[in-house]
């Protein structure tokens, strides 16, 4: 197929189609197994997602043998890219010594340790296999320690796959009601009513309407949990304000505070609560600490943790198979104790430089949008009003969501792997290089879909 330099959207779909081949013909045979050829919501991406065979460092090898530099780290959960040597010997050296054991094991310690060194809010914590099993025994740990059933959280936020931790995290125009008083409402026909009853949503970022709501229901409200960086909406920080209006007004009226920094965690040692100086009741941890391998981690108060205590009358029950696994506590512990300050700012400073690269090519190109983010975590938007709640980010993607898929597809062909809602992350064994690639590939791509911009959404040209 001739390259044009400028193309229409079905002509830039047609092309990855082209460049993707062999992914194709494995996506019709996984479409065989699993519903829609998916057995993950979030790495799935239409017409089809590009197959990966190995990865190296910061580069991916997909199924064509493309190289691709890898800007997503699996969700953010990669500090170091892949096969990263200090993981790979501590992996290989536990394998050998079996995989799976029903009891504790010394490096659960050791990695146990380091947290609680540096995460501000965790005095005592626990292990589990996913930052969902993390978000949930927190909201249970909340529950048990106040009496109370009901939990607030943010429009827009993500807590896992379950059901409460999905309330309302799509802004749906007709149905989420006004922003002072968003209403409870699912993502998909699998919400129980209970469920959307017991969960009272507040808007991000906002003070005044958020306390309002915290006093009305405080009666009923075990706890609040948010993400100090609103990650599905588009890498929404949290200003400090909001997040030390919280703490005051929670702790005024019992009710408990959770940060969810299973994301934040990485934007400083101490995650996000330390960087901006406000300290929760519970965390809960996932993605970073299983240095690649599946893992949750939540922790907290002495005074709240000891609802687990298994020595108590009635522990809070958090049983778990694969808590504490001894190759994810290898793995991790290899990550960690690699990611020291110098790591952090090192990744943070190659997010500022993303972020401002992809800013000027918005400016230069004379089309609406921006890169937000904090530290090594970024996320494009095709829009220009300030961007505070999921509301905002949500009405982009209603207006641009077509145009920002065939930039993620546009990214891809150029060797830039990104989320398909263009979200980013840094990792320490990226070069200026690379974003700098990143940055140019953007620039390209944004050249070559300039008509199908024009067709679609002519307002985003200024
Ligand atoms: C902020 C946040 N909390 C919780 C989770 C759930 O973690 P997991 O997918 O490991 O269950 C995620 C996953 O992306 C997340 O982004």
């Amino acid at each position: 197929m001739a390259r044009q330099t400028e193309l229409t959207g079905q002509q830039a779909e047609a092309y990855y189609r082209e460049w993707a081949g062999r992914s194709a013909a494995l996506y019709e045979e996984a479409a065989e197994v699993f519903p829609g050829g998916d057995t993950r919501a979030s790495a799935h991406y239409a017409p089809f997602p590009n197959f990966i065979e190995r990865g190296r460092g910061p580069i991916l090898f997909d199924a064509e043998g493309h190289t691709l530099i890898d800007f997503m780290n699996n969700f953010t959960s990669l500090l170091h890219g892949h096969a990263f040597p200090p993981i790979v010997r501590a992996v290989t050296d536990q394998i050998q010594n079996g995989s799976a054991y029903a009891a504790p094991v010394r490096n659960q310690v050791s990695l146990a340790n380091l947290l609680v060194e540096r995460v501000p809010s965790l005095e005592r914590m626990r292990f589990c296999s996913s930052g969902s099993e993390a978000t949930l025994m927190t909201l249970r740990c909340a529950r048990a320690h106040t009496g109370r059933d009901k939990i607030m959280k943010i429009e827009g936020g993500y807590h896992g796959s379950y059901e409460l931790a999905e309330v309302s995290l799509v802004p749906f125009p007709q149905q989420c009601g006004q922003l002072n008083r968003p209403t409870s409402i699912g993502v998909d026909k699998s919400f129980p009513q209970s469920v959307l009853d017991d969960t009272i949503v507040a808007p991000y970022n906002h003070i005044d309407y958020t306390v309002t709501l915290l006093r009305e229901h405080a009666d009923d409200l075990a706890a609040v949990i948010l993400e100090p960086i609103l990650g599905s909406m588009g890498m929404i920080p949290a200003t400090r304000d909001y997040l030390g209006a919280l703490r005051e007004e929670t702790e005024r009226l019992g009710v408990l505070l959770i940060f969810d920094e299973v994301i934040s965690l990485r934007v400083d040692l101490g995650g996000a609560q330390r960087l901006q100086g406000v300290t929760p009741d519970l965390t809960a941890m996932g993605k970073i600490v299983g240095g690649g391998l599946p893992v949750g981690a939540f922790g907290g108060r002495e005074d709240l943790m000891a609802h687990f205590d298994p020595r108590t009358k009635q522990p809070v029950m958090h049983a778990s198979t694969f808590s504490g696994n001894p190759l994810t506590m290898a793995a991790g512990h290899a990550a960690m104790s690699n990611f020291g300050s110098d790591d952090c700012a090192r990744i943070n400073r190659l997010g500022e430089r993303l972020r401002d690269g992809f800013n000027n090519v918005f400016e230069a190109k004379g089309i609406k949008g921006q890169a937000i983010g904090l530290g090594s975590l970024t996320n494009l938007h095709l829009t220009d009003r300030p961007l505070n709640h999921a509301r905002d980010t949500f009405e982009g993607i209603l207006e641009a969501g077509h145009i920002t898929k065939l930039i993620h597809l546009g990214l891809l062909r150029r060797g830039v792997f990104a989320a398909p809602r263009l979200m980013f992350c840094t990792s320490t064994v990226l070069e200026d290089q690379h974003v700098d690639t990143a940055i140019s590939a953007f620039d390209d791509t944004l050249d070559e879909l300039r008509p199908v911009i024009q067709a679609e959404r002519s307002a985003l040209i200024i």
